[in-house]
């Protein structure tokens, strides 16, 4: 099965964690847009969606589903049911690397607001331990050059992703050549930096459910 099937049938298999009645938070990526677009038949039954970019809101508004700001919803619900959205990577222990499409603040800002984050990919994001796919940092662009020099300091190589801006209005270093074995404590001390936004481990923010597309079906881990 093309990459492309498999992340429209994993995106279909989250469907079963939308209740009716609840507003949910829709990430980011190739593999949350397709689960936008199955989300579509299910539109009515929602009161709506809490979106964690700028671009996943304008899906959710072409699909005619309505999109709720996180504050207005949390006055509504005392909690979002269930947050859905992909991974650059996945560990044993469901930590995950995000911000491939920059989105990484407001994503972990929706999945921390959730009671539930179920992590839809295919199986080539699965991996021993995080890292092979640059860690995307979100850092206040004055603070590019120390931040640059701390991560050099904790044995990364940073990389200034040239000519973008997050919905924030913040830039993005991308560090290469991390092996992550403790998520937990590289994600408090990267965030410990003065300047930095949030960084793309979530492991605090881990999924409660890995759904994972194989070429024979869907898995849940
Ligand atoms: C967006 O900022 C990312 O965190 C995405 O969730 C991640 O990059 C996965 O994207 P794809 O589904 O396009 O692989």
């Amino acid at each position: 099965m093309a990459q492309d099937a498999m992340k429209e049938k994993v995106a279909e298999a989250a469907l079963a964690y939308v209740e009716a009645g609840t507003i949910i938070g829709v990430g980011t990526g190739s593999t949350a847009n397709k689960f936008i677009d199955a989300l579509t038949a299910k539109k009515d039954a929602i009161l709506g969606a809490v979106a964690s970019s700028n671009a996943t809101a304008e899906r959710l508004t072409a699909n005619g589903i309505r999109v709720i700001d996180l504050n207005q919803a949390l006055r509504e619900v005392a909690s979002l049911a269930v947050y859905i959205d992909g991974a650059d990577e996945f560990d044993p222990a469901r930590c995950l690397t995000k911000g491939g499409g920059g989105a990484l603040t407001r994503e972990k800002i929706v999945a921390a607001a959730a009671d539930r984050f179920v992590c839809i990919v295919d199986q080539s994001k699965q991996v021993q331990h995080l890292g092979a796919f640059p860690l995307p940092i979100e850092v206040i662009p004055m603070a590019e050059a120390p931040i640059t020099t701390a991560v050099r300091q904790l044995g990364g190589e940073p990389r200034l992703r040239e000519g973008f801006i997050t919905d924030n209005g913040n830039i993005i270093i991308d560090v290469h050549g991390l092996v992550i074995t403790d998520g937990l404590a590289l994600e408090d001390q990267l965030n410990a930096l003065p300047g930095v936004v949030t960084n793309g481990i979530f492991a605090h923010q881990r999924a409660t459910v890995i759904l994972m597309a194989t070429p024979e079906g869907v898995v849940t881990l």
